[in-house]
């Protein structure tokens, strides 16, 4: 089923108030490795001309993302609409860092929608695992006001990694997805999970303002189906003229994992789903597992634009 991206809800998504603990993400969500940052820096470097003086990470959260960036950029703003979220950034990046200290953070709490940042005044913006919850087509908008011109737009969503190697443990795996799946609604999930699901197609990119639009897929087998944790689907506005690029068996983006990461993977989800609820299928899939570690594959896609004069 297809549909059009529906308005965003008037409710920010993954706030507090849904259940998100960011000690519990910093402890189960994939760490983004190297070479997630290398693509984004080499996409960058091929322009004529770029310049590598200020970095964007928009929707930042507790600023794992923007962390990485200070080692290429002197000047990085972190923001994050949700409250607390770039107070506890700051915290981590400056208060108790231990690096030596020598970018400029600047923190705004602001939606990518509608934000402070001076107009042509950015090299490089990231907006990784956020974009679902924005209004795109206005955040987009918004975020090329900001670049620079030639400046580089990287738009990124890792999704629910499969169980590769143990066929009943995936389909345990599948059926508590389900569930999330099923507890995921009204509009602020009616908005975000058919963008996710649709591996963030639903994106559009004038042939008029941007350039090189390059979309990446990682470990998704050469198949969108891959990213889709149900029917709910965003209509697709990728373009002839934009490059599609797949690549297969990235083992940064696979992962050995047991019962226990598993249950804190998905906590990592808003809404959450308490373990008491799926006790039955926690112990289907812990006996499909018998003790031992699985593999696992995250699909990965990666957006990059560059701005057009
Ligand atoms: C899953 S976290 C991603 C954090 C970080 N970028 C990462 O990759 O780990 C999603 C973030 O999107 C933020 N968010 C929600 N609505 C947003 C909006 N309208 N504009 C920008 N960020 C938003 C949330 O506050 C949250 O910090």
């Amino acid at each position: 089923m297809s549909k059009t991206e529906t308005a965003p809800a008037q409710e920010l998504g993954f706030s507090f108030k849904q259940g998100v603990n960011w000690s519990e993400y910093l402890d189960y969500r994939p760490v983004y490795p190297p070479s997630f940052f290398e693509r984004i820096y080499t996409y960058h470097a091929a322009k004529p001309s770029s310049s590598w003086s200020v970095a964007h990470d928009i929707g930042a959260g507790c600023g794992v993302v923007s962390s990485s960036l200070s080692a290429r950029f002197p000047n990085v703003i972190v923001s994050d609409p949700n409250d607390g979220y770039v107070s506890l950034a700051r915290r981590l990046l400056v208060e108790q860092s231990t690096a030596p200290g020598e970018t400029n953070f600047q923190f705004l709490q602001e939606g990518g929608e509608k934000s402070s940042v001076a107009s042509e005044s950015v090299d490089v913006i990231t907006a990784c695992e956020c974009i679902q919850w924005m209004d795109t087509a206005v955040a987009i908008r918004e975020m090329r006001r900001e670049l620079k011109v030639g400046g580089t737009l990287a738009l990124t969503h890792y999704t629910v990694p499969r169980i590769v190697g143990n066929g009943r443990a995936q389909g345990a795996w599948k059926a508590i997805w389900g569930v999330y799946s099923k507890r995921a609604d009204g509009p602020l999930l009616d908005h975000a999970i058919p963008i996710i699901n649709a591996a963030l197609e639903s994106l559009e990119f004038l042939p008029s303002q941007w350039a090189d639009v390059k979309r990446v897929h990682i470990n998704a087998q050469g198949s969108f189906d891959s990213y889709r944790i149900d029917e709910r689907l965003a209509e697709s506005r990728s373009a002839a003229w934009e490059e599609q690029v797949w690549i297969e068996g990235d083992e940064d983006w696979a992962d050995e994992q047991g019962i226990q990461w598993l249950k804190g993977y998905l906590a990592t989800w808003v809404p959450v789903v308490p373990e008491s609820d799926i006790q039955g299928l926690w112990d289907e899939l812990e006996a499909a597992l018998g003790g031992q570690k699985v593999r696992i594959e995250s699909p990965l896609t990666m957006v990059f634009a560059t701005k057009k004069s």
